[in-house]
């Protein structure tokens, strides 16, 4: 047996968690919480070798099984084939963590149409699509769980990152949707929504920054809790309110805008 089919048979055995984007970032510290609880792990993302050297590491550290798919996921059925792949190996998705996302500050009107289409395709299509197929079998057994990362940036239009935005907003709004759908089946659903974090999608330490271990610790947080969402952190609950619940959208719009808009001139200079 090699060891990508010993990997394959003893996430059989006991329900692997699949985590996209999982390389890096927010990704990888969950497959490090999820690990370090003894949970096998599927990895996916398109980087092959940045994969596999965070699946040798989470084997050495914490003796679970991994294993890795790179994959594509904006394209059109790379989900499909994700699902094709595990069930040849066998492989029982206990946990779905749709992770993998990516941003695109700057104008619309000065943005590459194919790469806005890309940016939809993995944030939103991806995710509708990668729950769809692996839902049925947890819904089956009565367990399981789904946990959809989205951002803050869900709760309010953002000018100069709209499509990032929009694609949030449709995920969380898809997860508020699906927890319903799934109350009393046993199957856990969440959207978790992580403000500004220090990581490759958003490098720097600014102030009131998060790190990727707390996100983890949030979204591990939720797993065990009952809502249809949470925000990571106190100021981001507290900004997410503001601008879901207090301000006109066209008043938040304008903030989030003012906030972006320096990302991107500072991208264009
Ligand atoms: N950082 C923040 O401030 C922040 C705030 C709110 C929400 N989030 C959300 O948190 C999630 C994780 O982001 P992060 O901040 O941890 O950024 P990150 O480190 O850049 O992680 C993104 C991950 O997605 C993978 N990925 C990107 N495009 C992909 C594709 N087409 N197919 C498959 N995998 C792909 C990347 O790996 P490859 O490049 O190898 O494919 C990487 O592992 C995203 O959904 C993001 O929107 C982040």
């Amino acid at each position: 047996m090699t060891a990508t089919e010993r990997s394959a048979q003893r996430a059989v055995d006991q329900g692997a968690a699949l985590v996209t984007g999982a390389g890096t970032g927010i990704g990888a510290a969950i497959t490090e919480r999820l690990a370090a609880q003894g949970t096998d792990l599927v990895l996916v993302a398109r980087d092959s070798a940045r994969l596999e050297a965070a699946a040798a590491q989470l084997r050495a550290e914490h003796g679970v099984d991994v294993l890795t798919v790179p994959l594509d996921l904006s394209r059109q059925g790379a989900p499909a084939e994700l699902a094709e792949r595990l069930a040849e190996a066998g492989v029982e998705v206990g946990v779905l963590v749709n992770n993998a996302g990516a941003a695109l500050v700057g104008t619309v009107g000065g943005a590459d149409p194919a790469r806005i289409r890309g940016l939809v395709d993995l944030n939103a299509s991806a995710v509708a699509e990668t729950t769809a197929l692996f839902l049925p079998a947890m819904l089956a057994r009565g367990n399981g769980a789904i946990v959809n990362i989205a951002s803050t940036a869900a709760y309010a239009p953002a000018p100069y990152n709209a499509a990032y935005a929009a694609s949030k907003a449709f995920v969380l709004s898809f997860t508020h949707a699906l927890w319903h759908e799934t109350r009393d089946t046993g199957v856990r659903v969440v959207a978790v929504s992580p403000g500004a974090t220090e990581t490759p999608m958003n490098p720097g330490s600014a102030r009131g920054k998060r790190r990727p271990g707390q996100v983890a610790d949030t979204v591990m947080a939720a797993l065990r809790g009952r809502g249809p969402a949470v925000v990571d952190g106190r100021a981001f609950v507290f900004q997410t309110f503001v601008f879901s619940r207090l301000l006109p959208t066209r008043t938040a719009a304008r903030i989030t805008g003012s906030y972006f808009r320096k990302g991107a001139l500072r991208k264009q200079s």
